[in-house]
Protein backbone atom coordinates (compact mmCIF):
# COMPACT_ATOMS: atom_id res chain seq x y z
CA UNK A 1 0.00 0.00 0.00
CA UNK A 2 1.34 3.90 -1.06
CA UNK A 3 2.63 5.82 1.75
CA UNK A 4 2.45 9.74 1.80
CA UNK A 5 4.93 11.76 3.23
CA UNK A 6 5.36 15.82 3.24
CA UNK A 7 8.79 17.17 2.91
CA UNK A 8 8.13 21.09 3.94
CA UNK A 9 11.33 22.87 3.13
CA UNK A 10 12.02 20.62 0.17
CA UNK A 11 14.27 22.60 -2.63
CA UNK A 12 18.22 22.20 -1.83
CA UNK A 13 20.12 20.96 1.42
CA UNK A 14 18.93 18.61 3.51
CA UNK A 15 15.39 18.78 2.41
CA UNK A 16 16.22 17.94 -1.37
CA UNK A 17 18.36 15.01 -0.10
CA UNK A 18 14.95 13.79 1.42
CA UNK A 19 13.14 14.35 -1.61
CA UNK A 20 15.91 11.86 -3.28
CA UNK A 21 15.52 9.67 -0.55
CA UNK A 22 11.49 9.11 -0.17
CA UNK A 23 11.37 8.83 -4.13
CA UNK A 24 13.74 6.13 -4.34
CA UNK A 25 11.87 3.80 -2.01
CA UNK A 26 9.10 1.71 -3.82
CA UNK A 27 5.71 2.52 -2.40
CA UNK A 28 5.99 6.15 -1.36
CA UNK A 29 4.28 9.62 -2.49
CA UNK A 30 5.77 12.48 -2.38
CA UNK A 31 5.26 16.35 -1.54
CA UNK A 32 7.79 18.52 -1.63
CA UNK A 33 7.18 22.29 -0.55
CA UNK A 34 9.25 25.48 -0.68
CA UNK A 35 8.80 28.59 -1.94
CA UNK A 36 11.01 27.83 -4.79
CA UNK A 37 10.80 23.86 -6.05
CA UNK A 38 11.58 24.80 -9.62
CA UNK A 39 14.73 22.55 -9.75
CA UNK A 40 12.90 20.01 -7.87
CA UNK A 41 9.81 19.97 -10.28
CA UNK A 42 12.45 19.84 -13.32
CA UNK A 43 14.01 16.74 -11.74
CA UNK A 44 10.74 14.79 -10.94
CA UNK A 45 8.85 15.60 -13.78
CA UNK A 46 8.72 11.69 -15.02
CA UNK A 47 8.25 10.58 -12.01
CA UNK A 48 4.09 10.40 -10.85
CA UNK A 49 4.57 9.81 -7.40
CA UNK A 50 6.37 13.13 -6.69
CA UNK A 51 4.81 16.53 -6.32
CA UNK A 52 6.54 19.66 -5.88
CA UNK A 53 4.51 22.89 -4.65
CA UNK A 54 6.22 26.22 -4.47
CA UNK A 55 4.60 27.83 -1.17
CA UNK A 56 5.70 29.93 0.98
CA UNK A 57 5.50 29.29 4.67
CA UNK A 58 5.16 33.46 5.88
CA UNK A 59 2.37 33.69 3.64
CA UNK A 60 -0.92 34.91 5.54
CA UNK A 61 -2.95 31.87 3.83
CA UNK A 62 -0.43 29.21 4.19
CA UNK A 63 -3.35 26.52 5.67
CA UNK A 64 -5.37 27.41 2.55
CA UNK A 65 -2.60 26.66 0.40
CA UNK A 66 -1.42 23.28 2.02
CA UNK A 67 -5.13 22.26 1.99
CA UNK A 68 -5.80 22.77 -1.32
CA UNK A 69 -2.98 20.43 -2.25
CA UNK A 70 -3.59 17.72 -0.16
CA UNK A 71 -6.92 17.74 0.42
CA UNK A 72 -7.50 14.46 -0.75
CA UNK A 73 -5.02 12.72 0.50
CA UNK A 74 -3.78 10.11 3.86
CA UNK A 75 -0.23 11.79 5.35
CA UNK A 76 1.63 8.89 6.84
CA UNK A 77 4.46 11.35 7.43
CA UNK A 78 5.59 15.24 7.42
CA UNK A 79 8.74 16.29 8.09
CA UNK A 80 9.05 19.85 9.04
CA UNK A 81 12.44 20.89 7.65
CA UNK A 82 12.30 24.36 6.66
CA UNK A 83 14.85 26.66 8.36
CA UNK A 84 15.79 30.68 7.97
CA UNK A 85 19.16 31.33 9.52
CA UNK A 86 19.49 35.04 10.11
CA UNK A 87 23.15 35.67 10.97
CA UNK A 88 23.11 38.94 12.92
CA UNK A 89 24.82 40.80 16.64
CA UNK A 90 21.80 40.81 18.65
CA UNK A 91 21.66 44.93 18.44
CA UNK A 92 21.66 44.76 15.58
CA UNK A 93 18.61 42.54 14.63
CA UNK A 94 15.19 44.14 13.00
CA UNK A 95 11.75 43.03 14.16
CA UNK A 96 11.77 41.39 10.40
CA UNK A 97 14.47 39.52 11.24
CA UNK A 98 12.97 38.27 14.63
CA UNK A 99 9.80 38.01 12.86
CA UNK A 100 10.15 35.99 9.60
CA UNK A 101 12.78 33.65 11.83
CA UNK A 102 10.01 32.74 14.08
CA UNK A 103 7.46 32.80 11.28
CA UNK A 104 9.29 30.25 9.34
CA UNK A 105 11.11 28.08 11.82
CA UNK A 106 7.97 27.91 14.18
CA UNK A 107 5.03 29.80 13.65
CA UNK A 108 4.16 27.67 10.04
CA UNK A 109 4.57 24.30 11.62
CA UNK A 110 2.06 25.17 14.01
CA UNK A 111 0.15 26.01 11.32
CA UNK A 112 1.26 23.03 8.88
CA UNK A 113 0.60 20.63 11.40
CA UNK A 114 -2.96 22.07 11.82
CA UNK A 115 -3.80 21.89 8.19
CA UNK A 116 -1.66 17.95 8.00
CA UNK A 117 -2.86 16.02 10.96
CA UNK A 118 -6.64 15.63 10.14
CA UNK A 119 -5.28 14.05 7.51
CA UNK A 120 -2.93 11.36 8.74
CA UNK A 121 -3.01 7.86 9.24
CA UNK A 122 -3.32 6.48 12.78
CA UNK A 123 0.06 5.39 12.43
CA UNK A 124 1.38 9.08 11.49
CA UNK A 125 4.76 9.99 12.26
CA UNK A 126 5.79 14.03 12.68
CA UNK A 127 9.39 15.11 12.58
CA UNK A 128 10.55 18.31 13.23
CA UNK A 129 14.05 19.62 12.25
CA UNK A 130 15.62 21.85 15.05
CA UNK A 131 19.18 22.43 15.90
CA UNK A 132 21.85 21.82 18.14
CA UNK A 133 21.99 25.21 18.70
CA UNK A 134 18.13 25.00 19.64
CA UNK A 135 19.29 22.30 22.41
CA UNK A 136 19.75 23.57 26.21
CA UNK A 137 22.90 23.47 27.50
CA UNK A 138 24.92 23.06 23.88
CA UNK A 139 27.33 25.36 22.92
CA UNK A 140 26.03 28.64 21.46
CA UNK A 141 27.30 30.87 19.08
CA UNK A 142 26.70 34.65 18.62
CA UNK A 143 24.59 35.91 16.42
CA UNK A 144 21.82 33.17 15.76
CA UNK A 145 19.51 34.72 18.78
CA UNK A 146 16.71 34.60 16.15
CA UNK A 147 17.54 31.31 15.14
CA UNK A 148 18.67 29.30 17.91
CA UNK A 149 15.53 30.81 19.95
CA UNK A 150 13.01 29.59 17.21
CA UNK A 151 14.73 26.21 17.42
CA UNK A 152 14.26 25.78 21.19
CA UNK A 153 10.37 26.84 20.77
CA UNK A 154 10.23 23.73 18.06
CA UNK A 155 12.16 21.71 20.62
CA UNK A 156 9.24 22.38 23.19
CA UNK A 157 6.32 22.62 20.34
CA UNK A 158 7.09 18.69 19.61
CA UNK A 159 6.89 17.61 23.65
CA UNK A 160 4.25 19.63 23.59
CA UNK A 161 2.63 17.78 21.37
CA UNK A 162 3.33 14.60 22.15
CA UNK A 163 1.48 15.44 25.62
CA UNK A 164 -1.16 16.43 23.92
CA UNK A 165 -1.74 13.82 21.53
CA UNK A 166 -0.93 10.74 23.51
CA UNK A 167 -4.57 9.38 23.49
CA UNK A 168 -3.96 9.15 19.44
CA UNK A 169 -1.01 6.51 17.65
CA UNK A 170 0.30 9.82 16.05
CA UNK A 171 4.10 10.48 17.34
CA UNK A 172 5.92 13.91 16.96
CA UNK A 173 9.52 13.23 17.68
CA UNK A 174 12.83 16.04 17.29
CA UNK A 175 15.75 15.91 15.77
CA UNK A 176 18.61 18.35 16.49
CA UNK A 177 20.92 18.84 13.79
CA UNK A 178 24.52 19.53 14.24
CA UNK A 179 26.67 20.90 11.33
CA UNK A 180 25.75 19.68 8.03
CA UNK A 181 27.31 20.92 4.69
CA UNK A 182 24.65 23.28 3.15
CA UNK A 183 23.95 26.50 1.93
CA UNK A 184 22.88 27.47 5.25
CA UNK A 185 25.55 26.57 7.35
CA UNK A 186 27.59 28.51 5.14
CA UNK A 187 25.72 31.67 6.06
CA UNK A 188 26.46 30.79 9.67
CA UNK A 189 29.69 30.19 9.44
CA UNK A 190 31.64 30.78 6.15
CA UNK A 191 34.16 28.31 5.47
CA UNK A 192 33.51 26.03 7.64
CA UNK A 193 33.18 22.52 6.45
CA UNK A 194 30.91 19.91 7.93
CA UNK A 195 31.84 16.28 8.58
CA UNK A 196 28.35 15.12 7.16
CA UNK A 197 27.02 15.80 3.70
CA UNK A 198 22.98 16.84 3.43
CA UNK A 199 22.86 13.23 1.26
CA UNK A 200 24.16 11.22 4.99
CA UNK A 201 21.88 13.35 6.79
CA UNK A 202 18.81 13.07 4.72
CA UNK A 203 18.87 9.34 4.85
CA UNK A 204 19.23 9.12 8.66
CA UNK A 205 16.02 11.41 8.69
CA UNK A 206 14.69 9.46 5.92
CA UNK A 207 14.98 6.03 8.11
CA UNK A 208 14.01 7.74 11.28
CA UNK A 209 10.67 8.93 9.94
CA UNK A 210 10.04 6.13 8.94
CA UNK A 211 10.94 3.46 11.93
CA UNK A 212 11.42 5.12 15.12
CA UNK A 213 7.46 6.05 15.40
CA UNK A 214 7.21 2.76 16.60
CA UNK A 215 9.82 3.11 19.83
CA UNK A 216 9.31 7.32 20.79
CA UNK A 217 7.11 10.02 21.00
CA UNK A 218 8.08 13.24 22.05
CA UNK A 219 12.03 12.81 21.79
CA UNK A 220 14.57 15.29 20.90
CA UNK A 221 17.48 13.82 20.16
CA UNK A 222 20.51 15.70 19.19
CA UNK A 223 21.65 14.03 15.71
CA UNK A 224 24.90 15.52 15.58
CA UNK A 225 29.07 14.85 14.99
CA UNK A 226 29.91 18.80 15.21
CA UNK A 227 28.14 21.58 16.42
CA UNK A 228 30.39 23.40 14.07
N1 LIG B 1 22.91 22.62 7.70
C1 LIG B 1 23.14 22.57 9.02
O1 LIG B 1 24.30 22.54 9.48
C2 LIG B 1 21.99 22.51 9.98
C3 LIG B 1 22.29 22.42 11.35
C4 LIG B 1 21.24 22.37 12.25
C5 LIG B 1 19.92 22.39 11.81
N2 LIG B 1 19.67 22.48 10.48
C6 LIG B 1 18.26 22.53 10.07
O2 LIG B 1 18.05 21.61 9.02
C7 LIG B 1 16.99 22.10 8.17
C8 LIG B 1 17.47 22.11 6.73
O3 LIG B 1 18.57 23.01 6.64
P1 LIG B 1 19.55 23.15 5.40
O4 LIG B 1 20.90 23.31 5.96
O5 LIG B 1 19.26 22.11 4.39
O6 LIG B 1 19.10 24.60 4.88
P2 LIG B 1 18.92 25.24 3.44
O7 LIG B 1 19.81 24.57 2.44
O8 LIG B 1 19.03 26.70 3.64
O9 LIG B 1 17.39 24.85 3.08
C9 LIG B 1 16.34 25.43 3.80
C10 LIG B 1 15.02 25.00 3.20
O10 LIG B 1 13.97 25.75 3.84
C11 LIG B 1 13.16 26.34 2.83
N3 LIG B 1 12.57 27.61 3.26
C12 LIG B 1 13.19 28.66 3.86
N4 LIG B 1 12.32 29.68 4.01
C13 LIG B 1 11.12 29.25 3.50
C14 LIG B 1 9.85 29.85 3.34
N5 LIG B 1 9.60 31.11 3.73
N6 LIG B 1 8.85 29.13 2.77
C15 LIG B 1 9.10 27.86 2.34
N7 LIG B 1 10.28 27.23 2.46
C16 LIG B 1 11.28 27.94 3.03
C17 LIG B 1 14.13 26.57 1.66
O11 LIG B 1 13.44 26.68 0.43
P3 LIG B 1 13.23 28.04 -0.42
O12 LIG B 1 14.40 28.92 -0.18
O13 LIG B 1 13.08 27.55 -1.85
O14 LIG B 1 11.95 28.59 0.09
C18 LIG B 1 14.94 25.28 1.71
O15 LIG B 1 14.25 24.25 1.03
C19 LIG B 1 16.63 23.49 8.70
O16 LIG B 1 15.50 23.41 9.53
C20 LIG B 1 17.85 23.86 9.53
O17 LIG B 1 17.53 24.80 10.53
C21 LIG B 1 20.66 22.54 9.56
Amino acid sequence: MLKTVVIVGASKGIGAELMESFASIDGFRVFGFARNMQLQREKWSLNPFVHCLDIDLTSENLQLQILDVLKNEKVDFLINNAGLLVNKPFMELTPSDILESYKVNVLSVFTTIQAILPLMNNQGHIVNISSMGGFQGTMKFAGLAAYSSSKAALVNLTEMLAEEYKHTQLKFNCLCLGAVQTEMLQAAFPGYEAPVQPAEMAEYISDFTRNAWRWMNGKVIPVSLSTP
